[in-house]
């Protein structure tokens, strides 16, 4: 059992003991589960926390989803051990094993071929513990990267190197302080820059490990380019950008706004898709940003939706052909696969958050 703040509280979990208002009154029974009506009932009657437990519905939930995952999940723990030693490895020696990078690498884009179909769900690692945050995002960057690159083309020894770019894309952070990296507050100019090198560090570790493809240090060093010139470390625009770097670019925010981090809460998938395609052709590059909703489509997995027979429920993978008619797990019922249910459709996104 865990206390949580209602504004935590989740489609799916379970009260642990019985809630009762200020005059001890019972509201609401313990084994209740949580959907948005009984939320909304107990912000109402003004309660602060409430004890919960995990959930047999967010499980059934993930069960869903894994039926359609381009990545086995067995896969996805795997490799995150070995990301976790490889940049464990460069932090203390600054030297990069990079065997081990093109067996994750290889690892993931062999999931990807194989299991690459219309009905798809991107299973991401997502940790709350902050200092191995790093290790989780590349690995997310690059399982993302990897699917823009097929979404565009972009196949064999090409889409290898676009995973190994993007699995070392912060690479450079091994060699920014700790103390800026976790920073709980805003930096300040100096700490800035020292973070913002990150790009050259990395840039420059590549370099010095022997990994001189001109495409992979160039997904590296340009990640924070942006096609208006507004990024950095150059301010480099448009056909400026190499493609690995726009490509990463779009990974790169996708899974930092989908993330807990030391400053900020995490972003639900919708509103980070909405954010990227509403800053197309300012912040990112049009074609790659398509790829993303290719993949993710508009209404990413574990967005939470009410469908217009006023039911709700839980989008569990999405359809590449038909962005907008994902799949969903109705509460307490079947799947729907609004791309064939026609009659249904989405008419309301909540802004809503799993934490697993
Ligand atoms: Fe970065
Ligand atoms: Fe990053």
């Amino acid at each position: 059992m865990k206390i949580i703040p209602i504004n935590k509280a989740q489609y799916g979990m379970i009260l642990a003991l019985d809630v009762r208002d200020t005059t001890g009154k019972v509201i609401l029974e313990k084994g209740t589960e949580m959907d948005e009506k009984i939320i909304y009932i107990l912000k109402k009657a003004g309660i602060f926390n409430i004890p919960v437990k995990s959930t047999k519905v967010i499980n059934n939930i993930a069960k869903e989803s894994k039926k359609h995952s381009v990545i086995s999940k067995e896969n996805l723990d795997l490799n995150y051990k070995k990301v976790k030693e490889v940049f464990k490895n460069v932090e203390q020696t600054g030297h990069i094993d990079i065997d081990t990078v093109i067996d994750i690498a290889s690892s993931i884009k062999n999931d990807i071929e194989n299991n690459y179909s219309e009905k798809l769900f991107v299973p991401l690692k997502k940790l709350k513990d902050f200092d191995e945050y790093l290790y989780s995002h590349s690995l997310n960057v690059m399982i993302i990267s990897s699917l823009l690159a097929v979404e565009n083309g972009i196949i064999d020894d090409m889409l290898l190197n676009v995973s190994i770019s993007a699995l070392l894309h912060d690479i450079g952070k091994t060699q920014v302080p700790k103390e800026i990296m976790n920073a709980p507050r805003p930096l300040n100019e100096e700490e800035m820059n020292t973070m913002r090198n990150h790009v050259l560090f990395g840039k420059n570790l590549a370099l010095q490990n022997n990994i001189k493809e001109i495409a992979i240090v160039s997904g590296i060093y340009e990640h924070h380019e942006r096609v208006d010139g507004r990024g950095y470390l150059e301010g480099k625009t448009h056909d400026e950008i190499s493609d690995f770097g726009k490509i990463i670019a779009i990974a790169d925010v996708y899974d930092a706004l989908t993330s807990v981090r030391s400053y900020k809460g995490p972003w639900t998938p919708y509103k980070t898709i909405s954010f990227i395609l509403t800053n197309v052709e300012k912040q990112f590059d049009g074609t790659f940003a398509q790829g993303l909703i290719n993949a993710f489509g508009i209404y990413p997995a574990g967005t939470r939706v009410q469908l217009s027979n006023g039911k709700f429920g839980t989008v569990v993978a999405s359809n590449r052909s038909n962005k907008i008619r994902p799949l969903i797990k109705i509460d307490h019922g079947d799947i729907v696969d609004l791309s064939e249910e026609k009659s249904l459709r989405i008419v309301k996104v909540l802004d809503y958050i799993y934490i697993e």
